[in-house]
């Protein structure tokens, strides 16, 4: 059976102070064993302490993006090595903030995943389409263009490792949700694509979770859906009672 995840991406909010208050308010709320397992993104200068801070308990940290070189001449960036160092061993690729405000293309992406899953890292793989892909009923094209150009060169061994996030991007920090069924949809033709391209049984075991604009009121409805295992949580994560609703909303 395929996992349920719930995961929260901090973006770039809360500072150390702010993180520490925020994870110590979740944890206070957490019951001991939820149903979904848990995460949580902060930003890089937080994740050590938030890794030891949550070492007892079942929440995750993960981070938010990686680069792709082992180590050298890039200024401002983090390795897979770094990560893992401090203890995280997931992270998130291909958001699409980091598409749009940092030129990931799809090429770029490919390199991301092959170097962190060769790191035995896990990943939390991003994409989704634009409100006028959407428009001009491009959607599932968009989508299946970037799982070939990024993602399916990985081996069927390395599945294991990879977790989907269907997050469009007309949806995100926007208030606008995709309706249930729009999200059942997409991760149907999600799960057929993979199908197709390697197995059903890789198809049935990936967990894709849905992200944008996710709340409290709406996560029961999402998560009902057969083939959505879960969400990546941006602005409803950064209040420990809101996640902590959406965590319980399986
Ligand atoms: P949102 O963000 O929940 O604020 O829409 C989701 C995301 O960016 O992962």
């Amino acid at each position: 059976m395929r996992k349920k995840i719930v995961a929260g991406n901090w973006k770039m909010n809360n500072d150390l102070a702010e993180t520490q208050e925020l994870l110590s308010h979740l944890k206070m709320q957490l019951v001991k064993e939820p149903e979904a397992e848990v995460m949580v993104a902060p930003a890089f200068t937080n994740l050590y302490s938030a890794f030891q801070g949550l070492k007892d308990t079942p929440v995750q940290v993960v981070a938010q993006n990686m680069h792709q070189a082992e180590n050298g001449a890039y200024t401002g960036e983090v390795s897979a090595k770094m990560l893992k160092s401090i203890g995280v061993d997931t992270v998130i690729l291909g958001h699409s903030e980091r598409r749009a405000h940092f030129g990931e293309t799809n090429e770029i992406l490919a390199e991301k995943v092959n170097s962190a899953l060769k790191s035995e890292m896990k990943i939390i793989f991003c994409f989704g389409e634009e409100l006028a892909d959407r428009k001009s009923d491009k959607h599932f094209d968009l989508v299946a263009k970037q799982l070939e150009e990024s993602l399916y060169q990985i081996s069927e061994a390395d599945w294991k490792n990879v977790i989907l996030a269907y997050e469009p991007v007309w949806a995100i920090g926007t208030g606008e949700t995709a309706s249930p069924e729009q999200a059942q949809e997409m991760h149907a033709f999600i799960r057929k694509n993979i199908s197709e391209k390697f197995n059903d049984e890789i198809a049935q075991n990936v967990s894709i979770l849905y992200g944008g604009s996710v709340k409290p009121a709406n996560a029961k409805e999402i998560f009902a859906k057969e083939d959505v295992d879960g969400g990546l949580i941006g602005g409803a994560s950064l209040k420990a009672v809101d996640f902590v609703e959406i965590i319980n909303a399986f």
